[in-house]
């Protein structure tokens, strides 16, 4: 079978799945028909397997067959590293630029709800495969799309031009949005965010609706909110629809300091505890499909986990985004005790037992059981509706702006 054979036989064959599953409107076949990634993927690419966590190199001119299949494949594909700065063909170490998974890019748009003629705004251009999709449904003449990385917004508009597609290309901040296009019905982010632009608030119309993936700074998790923007225009809220996980956006970018922590060491004056939570209950090997691991950002917050599984066992570490405390605990598979070490101000394995007793008693809900409001001043985050508060009180601070960010809760 020659490459584009095995092109047209595979997509085919992943554009049935995503339709059975529900993850691709109807509405959106002829453009996925009409546009396929490939189109948009660089010669060398690094595939990431969802199952091992890792990527591998794959380049066109020596193995097309292989690149076409992962092309075509359900997969995340990374096109950059380290924003630019890695060379040679060996994957880098921080993943800065991406084709997304076929899945989430149909389930993102069918969140989206466009009709053609409607007005676009993207944040983050990446390969340039979203902005083509959605020029080919709504006309390019409809579509903004802004990427921070000037080599990755160059390639993205040299491939949008060789399929005869011509969206504006931006190079700049999309955190900012793209104020001379504005007003437009819908704004789509294809990076992760962890303060949402109060900015893309005001540049979207009335009724006009926000797609992002949202999270808190506890994890990589992203959930997609899918906020409508009210009648005033002053404020945007809407649920979730689910757990995602996206490269962040370059100034939201977030790594603890771990050394910051433990000035004398382990375990340094920590208390002892005991839980009875297992790696399994907080979901530390399931963060995207495990409705724990999904919302605990929302429950838990204030702190990042980092978890490490060695064999049977997963280090779990907490560290407090307002002070220097942290919690720590091995959780070894079959052990039905662990203990728990904690230092500083806050108990933060308590603060995370709590959440997790508030969630089983709650019904076990996942993310699209709750929701977000962003004003002008805050980001609030509620459970089933919006005058529903959550268990604990919940702040971090960051922001590009510098400016504490609350998170409060009903
Ligand atoms: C997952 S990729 C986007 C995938 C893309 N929509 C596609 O179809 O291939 C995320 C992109 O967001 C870009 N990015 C990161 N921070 C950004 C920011 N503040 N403004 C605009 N783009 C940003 C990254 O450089 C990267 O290219």
């Amino acid at each position: 079978m020659t490459a584009p054979d095995r092109d047209r036989s595979a997509r085919r064959k992943v554009l049935r799945t995503l339709l059975d599953s529900g993850a691709l409107a109807p509405d959106w076949v002829p453009s996925f028909e009409a546009v396929p990634r490939s189109a948009f993927l660089p010669d060398l690419m690094w595939p990431f397997g969802m199952d091992t966590g890792t990527s591998i190199s794959v380049s066109r001119s020596d193995d097309s067959d292989t690149w076409y299949e992962y092309a075509d494949a359900d997969v995340p594909v990374v096109t950059q590293w380290d924003d630019g700065a890695h060379a040679g063909t060996e994957p880098g170490r921080l993943s800065t630029s991406s084709a997304s998974m076929p899945s989430v890019v149909a389930r993102m748009l069918r969140d989206l709800d466009v009709r053609p003629g409607a007005r676009v705004l993207e944040i983050g251009t990446g390969t340039g495969w979203n902005a083509a999709l959605l020029s080919h449904r709504l006309g390019a003449a409809n579509v903004v799309t802004v990427e921070v990385d000037a080599v990755v917004a160059e390639a993205a508009r040299a491939r949008l031009a060789a399929v005869g597609l011509h969206p504006e290309v931006v190079i700049g901040d999309g955190l900012l949005g793209h104020p001379d296009g504005a007003p437009y019905d819908r704004i789509i982010a294809t990076v992760g965010i962890r303060d949402l632009p109060y900015a893309w608030v005001q540049q979207v119309r009335p009724g006009g609706l926000i797609v992002a993936p949202w999270g808190t700074r506890y994890s990589n998790v992203d959930c997609v909110v899918r906020l409508v923007v009210a009648e005033d225009g002053q404020s945007a809220s809407g649920t979730f629809t689910g757990a995602v996980e996206f490269m962040k956006a370059r100034s939201q970018r977030y790594r603890v300091d771990q050394a910051a922590y433990l000035p004398h060491g382990f375990p340094g004056g920590a208390v002892t505890t005991v839980t009875n939570l297992t790696a399994a209950d907080l979901g530390l090997d399931d963060r995207l499909r495990h409705p724990f691991a999904a919302v605990s950002g929302l429950l838990a917050g204030g702190c990042t986990l980092l978890a490490d599984r060695r064999g049977p066992a997963v280090s779990a570490w907490l560290y407090s985004l307002t002070d220097l405390s942290w919690a720590a605990a091995v959780l070894t598979d079959g052990q039905a005790e662990s203990t728990v070490y904690e230092s500083g101000p806050r108990r933060l394995w308590g603060e995370l037992s709590r959440a997790h007793q508030w969630w089983v008693e709650a019904g076990r809900p996942d993310p699209t059981c709750f929701g977000l409001t962003v004003t002008a001043d805050t980001t609030a985050a509620w459970f089933h509706a919006s005058g529903n508060a959550l268990p604990l009180p919940l702040s971090e601070h960051g922001g590009s702006s510098g400016k504490p960010v609350r998170i409060s809760r009903g």
